[in-house]
């Protein structure tokens, strides 16, 4: 059993090599049912500030899982920040014995930071990466991915930053410009009905809001940008490998 959360797919991309059919975190959240038992479950997940996207971590908290095998795999695109450590220590506080976190560098979807066509283009090894994590899976490795003090350091530097900055920021990080044609995209392709086609426009509504920034990446017209400069504004991304019809289902909470 395997459980993933997604903005532009590369996390879904992931989850399905390890099997068929992962099951979607936004769409299983809000089931009453929140106990969960298999062989082995796992969790594929972007980095988000170096630790998962707060959907992720709610689900962890509420959930129970038994199991022999419980592992994480992190996907992320520049810097992991020490996210399998992080990831342990979320495990140690839900009560969760992990036995498995690894990280693997894929596109960096954060458009603050990066131009989507060059991170479309850059070599990543993702394919060799993944294989060594498949078998350590098949091998039912314990293992928690190596941290480094840079890692750390690099966590905290990241922290201190955000200790300077309004608590809500990131939920008045998207904003909807007039190239908006109300195809709706964005209101299906998101994960915490964050987004909502009003009078034949899409209105983006702070509080829930995961950062996933799959509003941004679907919409056809690029009518959603950020509130903060994008490296390149006109560059958007999804993974080669996952289709827009599967974003939706992923997410869709209509
Ligand atoms: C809000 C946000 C924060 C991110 N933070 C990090 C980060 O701290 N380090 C990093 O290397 N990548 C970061 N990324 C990039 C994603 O982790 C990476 O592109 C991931 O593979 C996206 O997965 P998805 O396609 O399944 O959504 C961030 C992306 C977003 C949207």
């Amino acid at each position: 059993m395997v459980f993933y959360f997604i903005g532009t797919g590369n996390s879904l991309y992931i989850a399905k090599q390890i099997e068929e059919n992962p099951v979607s975190i936004p769409q299983v959240i809000h089931s009453e049912n929140q106990e969960y038992s298999a062989d082995s479950i796992g969790i594929v997940a972007p980095v988000y500030g170096h630790e998962v996207p707060s959907m992720v971590k709610e689900f962890l908290k509420n959930a129970v899982f038994h199991t022999d095998y419980f592992y994480m795999i992190l996907t992320y695109g520049n810097r992991h920040g020490g996210a399998a450590e992080l990831a342990k220590k979320l495990c140690d506080e839900c009560g969760i014995a992990v036995h498995y976190i690894n990280v693997i560098v894929m596109a960096d979807n954060w458009l603050p930071s990066f131009d989507m066509n060059e991170q479309k283009k850059m070599e990543k090894h993702i394919e060799e990466n993944m294989a060594a994590i498949l078998a350590d899976l098949g091998a039912r490795r314990n293992r928690i991915a190596e941290v480094t003090e840079a890692d750390r350091a690099a966590h905290r530097q990241f922290l201190d930053r955000m200790s300077r900055m309004p608590a809500d920021a990131w939920q008045h990080l998207l904003q909807v410009t007039d190239a908006c044609v109300g195809c709706g995209i964005c209101e299906k392709v998101c994960p915490a009905t964050s987004v909502r086609v009003t009078d034949g426009k899409a209105v983006h509504i702070p509080g829930n809001c995961q950062t996933c920034l799959a509003c941004a990446h679907a919409c056809p017209q690029k009518a959603i940008i950020l509130t903060v400069p994008e490296v390149n504004p006109d560059a958007r991304y999804r993974n080669e490998h996952i289709s827009l019809q599967e974003i939706i289902k992923a997410n869709c909470q209509k």
